[in-house]
């Protein structure tokens, strides 16, 4: 009995030293922070009334970091109805002016000159991919990118696109040794693998051209890194999960290495000249391959997350799926020697907006631009707010248009035909407040850094379903399944993604 009550008391006693101790930590970590938000004290008092109203939260310096990094739309959606329309919220010491006013939009992506958009985007770049280009012209990059991804040049990479999917598909099959037998998957995992690898190899080369990378151990590694890349953006990595990151970014450096050298790598005429274009600013082999991964991620990080909502919505609706398949057929129906089937495909307006409503849904990018210069923002409504200078501005069009049930009724529904009219025709006519508005969903940004491969974009998944629908029979494993939950962590970085998957099954349709 003695015994057992002096370990008893030494439990409680080695509990206790554990307690102080963490409380000695956490205090110190505090007191960290304390020390830090004096620095923008100071700060605060100089704010004006003409300024949006500002909400510091209650944690010192890190002001709302945490509730904004665990589940940015709730927290946005909160202040919204807390403040308005703007507001200004405190986050890791920087003062974030939030705008969630669709018809003021204008006045942040028009004005390339108070408010700058590579900044921030240096900022990112340096954070997630460790990249820093010291004599770069984003301009020149642009501009390069441009004229590779319209015109004749996009023919030919969407062509290109078209024969790596239907090879991948026909690959996908071959598991089933019966042509009767079902293969499972995750949908996620399905449409991720398939677009990443189709371009993958259409844009970067590969083991099936001449630079001898397998796309499936680029895809691999990269999904690892896309798994903490939102750490990486926010700096949160635990000490573990950084040396993951770095090893992971290392593997993937590696890989990327051959891309683009000449045209024996079998890369697309865009890459080459991109990086001819890195070698011409002087930028060293090691900064290429940094800047090859920040390309992958901006050309492959979106298609499969935005396939895999749009063919999950049109699992889970009947209605839509039967409307995408007549209008499918009717084009597969159609006579090649007059049209190709790619031409063909360009004129699909239930699939169009079918797409457009999956990316209203889970399309979620911060437009975000550093303020350079102070400015007086002015409002639609008449209101003006001074914006000052270090501060940045961030819009969240996946609130306001795009989940705004003024302007979209049932706005958390998926309804294909939401962007057709009656007649067929495109919908364009959208209105809040009584105003017809210029951006009613806003998936690919706007204005100059809008995204420069939408068309690129929507050609691969027009593709994509079409030949999946055409070539394989696939339904939902459980019948009853509904559409994961989004994973809440992702708002802000482009695409959502699902926090887990859909499964399903597929195998090949008899009727090819
Ligand atoms: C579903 C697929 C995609 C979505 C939803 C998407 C979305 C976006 C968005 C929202 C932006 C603007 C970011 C901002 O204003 O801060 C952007 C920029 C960009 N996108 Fe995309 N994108 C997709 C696919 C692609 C593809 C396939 C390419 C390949 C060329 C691409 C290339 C770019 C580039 C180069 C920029 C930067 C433009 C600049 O520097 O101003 N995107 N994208």
């Amino acid at each position: 009995m003695a015994t057992r009550m002096s370990m008893c008391q030494l439990n409680i006693n080695e509990e206790t030293v554990g307690v102080l101790f963490l409380i000695n930590i956490l205090f110190k970590k505090y007191m960290i922070l304390v020390n830090k938000e004096k620095g923008t004290q100071q700060q605060d008092k100089l704010r004006s009334e003409k300024e949006p109203p500002l909400d510091k939260g209650v944690i010192p310096w890190l002001g709302h970091a945490l509730e904004f990094g665990r589940d940015a739309a709730k927290f946005l959606n909160r202040m919204k109805v807390k403040h308005g329309d703007i507001f200004t919220v405190r986050v890791a010491g920087r003062y974030v002016t939030v705008l969630l006013d669709p018809s003021s939009y204008d006045a942040v992506i028009e004005d390339s000159v108070s408010l700058d958009f590579t900044r921030y985007a240096q900022v990112l770049m340096d954070r997630i991919f460790s990249l820093q280009l010291p004599h770069h012209n984003p301009a020149v990059e642009k501009a390069l990118t441009k004229q590779h991804f319209e015109g004749g040049s996009l023919s030919c990479l969407s062509s290109t696109m078209h024969c790596h999917l239907q090879s991948l598909l026909l690959q996908a099959q071959r598991p089933c040794h019966n042509q009767t037998d079902w293969n499972t998957d995750g949908l996620f995992s399905f449409c991720y693998s398939l677009l990443f690898r189709a371009g993958y190899l259409t844009l970067f080369g590969g083991e099936q051209n001449n630079n001898r990378t397998d796309p499936t151990d680029v895809y691999e590694e990269y999904r690892k890194f896309d798994n903490l890349l939102t750490k990486m953006a926010r700096t949160t990595l635990k000490p573990e999960e950084k040396r993951t990151a770095q090893s992971v970014r290392g593997r993937l450096w590696e890989l990327l290495a051959p891309a683009g050298l000449g045209e024996g790598s079998g890369s697309s005429p865009w890459l080459r000249d991109y990086r001819h274009l890195l070698q011409e600013e002087g930028a060293d082999e090691e900064t290429q391959r940094r800047a090859l991964l920040l390309q992958l991620w901006a050309t492959q990080g979106n298609v499969g997350p935005a396939a895999f909502w749009l063919l999950g919505f049109l699992l889970t609706n009947p209605e839509a799926m039967r409307a995408v398949r007549r209008e499918f057929s009717s084009i597969s129906e159609q006579d090649s020697a007059k049209c190709p089937l790619l031409d063909r495909l360009q004129h699909t307006p239930v699939f169009d907006s079918a797409l457009e409503e999956t990316l209203r849904l889970s399309a979620a990018p911060f437009i975000t631009r550093e303020v350079v210069q102070e400015k007086t923002l002015q409002m639609a409504n008449g209101q003006e707010y001074q914006l000052r200078r270090g501060d940045r501005v961030c819009l969240f069009p996946f609130i306001s248009p795009q989940m705004d049930p003024e302007i979209h009724q049932e706005p958390q529904r998926f309804k294909y035909e939401r962007f057709l009219n009656k007649d067929g025709s495109v919908k364009k006519d959208f209105f809040k407040g009584g105003r017809r508005l210029k951006y009613y969903t806003m998936p690919w940004g706007a204005g100059t850094n809008g995204c420069v491969g939408k068309r690129f974009a929507i050609n691969s998944i027009r593709q994509f379903v079409y030949l999946v629908l055409s070539h394989l029979e696939l339904e939902r494993c459980d019948s009853e399944a509904q559409m994961p939950e989004v994973n809440s962590s992702r708002y802000g970085f482009g695409m959502l993604q699902p926090e887990g998957d859909l499964a399903i099954r597929y195998k090949p349709r008899h009727s090819h």
